[in-house]
């Protein structure tokens, strides 16, 4: 399906940590096709050449998206409160059909695909049992009886400040929070949690990861040493986000893969050593 371009009323702002923002944009077309996993491209304005691409965080009542300030364009982006210019959904989103327990394990800004991917989840679990009510699903997600839907959502950062999910948002208390500094549920990062916590993956379940590079390598090797499998989001530099200019391609087991097109959402048996390599 090609993708469609939108102008997108900014319908709430909120600045959750310094630099760190949550965008709520009334898309409809836009948000009306996405898909765990996709992301959109942003125009940050007139003197930008390229499209700045970001995870779609929700699609529920418009496009939600998390904003990092790291340079010019998300330094532009985030200043502009009336109307953004968006292309999307692009790439390929998560595979969570016939799910046998899942991990969601997110890092920094890379917690905005797997907050989608969540609700998407335990939305499905809603509508196995509707005599709960949505608001009770999401509640029990973390903590299903039934051992075929489990899911669990275990995010890291740097500090309790640097959570990337509000404090208002109900999602972050159903979390597993790990922090580098302990200010925050576990002391360490992600995958020091796992190696500590081994209830957390000793049932085999599907592993979902998005995050800093550093931590999915460390990831990656920690799944290949015990036998666990998933599915990665991966970044890298974008220009056209659609499958053009072969500017975003990334090593892989079989040859080199489009970021844009064939992800960002890889299967983990394609990742292979050359993969972090970029
Ligand atoms: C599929 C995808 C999803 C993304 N989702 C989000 C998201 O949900 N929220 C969010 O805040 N950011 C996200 N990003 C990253 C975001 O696109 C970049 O931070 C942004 O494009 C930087 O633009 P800039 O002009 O501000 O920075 P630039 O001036 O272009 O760069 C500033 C610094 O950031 C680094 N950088 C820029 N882009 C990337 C990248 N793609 N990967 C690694 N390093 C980069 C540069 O090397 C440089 O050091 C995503 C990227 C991809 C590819
Ligand atoms: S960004 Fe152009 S091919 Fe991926």
């Amino acid at each position: 399906m090609a993708p469609f371009l939108e102008k997108a009323k900014v319908k709430h702002k909120e600045e959750i940590f310094p630099g760190l923002y949550i965008f709520k944009l009334d898309s409809e077309i836009i948000a009306s096709y996405s898909q765990p996993g996709q992301f959109v491209e942003a125009d940050p304005g007139e003197s930008f050449f390229l499209r700045r691409p970001f995870s779609i965080q929700e699609a529920e009542d418009g496009l939600e998206i998390l904003v990092k300030v790291v340079g010019r364009g998300t330094a532009e982006l985030v200043k502009n409160e009336t109307e953004w210019n968006i292309l999307g959904p692009l790439g390929r989103g998560f595979d969570f059909q016939n799910l046998n327990g899942a991990l969601l394990i997110g890092g920094g800004v890379g917690v905005a695909p797997l907050k989608f991917l969540y609700k998407r989840m335990t939305r499905r679990q809603y509508f196995r049992q509707p005599h709960l009510g949505l608001d009770k699903a999401v509640e029990q997600a973390s903590f299903w009886g039934d051992e075929r839907t489990r899911i669990r959502f275990v995010i890291g950062a740097k500090t309790k400040s640097e959570i990337p999910i509000a404090e208002t948002d109900y999602i972050r208390q159903k979390v597993i929070v790990s922090t580098d500094d302990g200010s925050e549920g576990f002391r360490g990062t992600v995958v020091d949690m796992l190696k500590a916590q081994s209830k957390l993956w000793e049932d085999n379940p599907k592993i979902y990861a998005c995050g800093p590079a550093p931590m999915l390598k460390a990831l990656y090797e920690f799944m290949l040493e015990k036998g666990l499998d998933g599915q990665f989001s991966l970044e890298n530099r974008m220009a056209c986000g659609m499958g053009v200019c072969q500017g975003c391609a990334i090593p892989m087991k079989n040859g080199y893969k489009l970021v844009c097109k064939d992800g960002p959402v890889f299967d983990f048996k394609d990742l292979d050593e050359r993969t972090w390599m970029i």
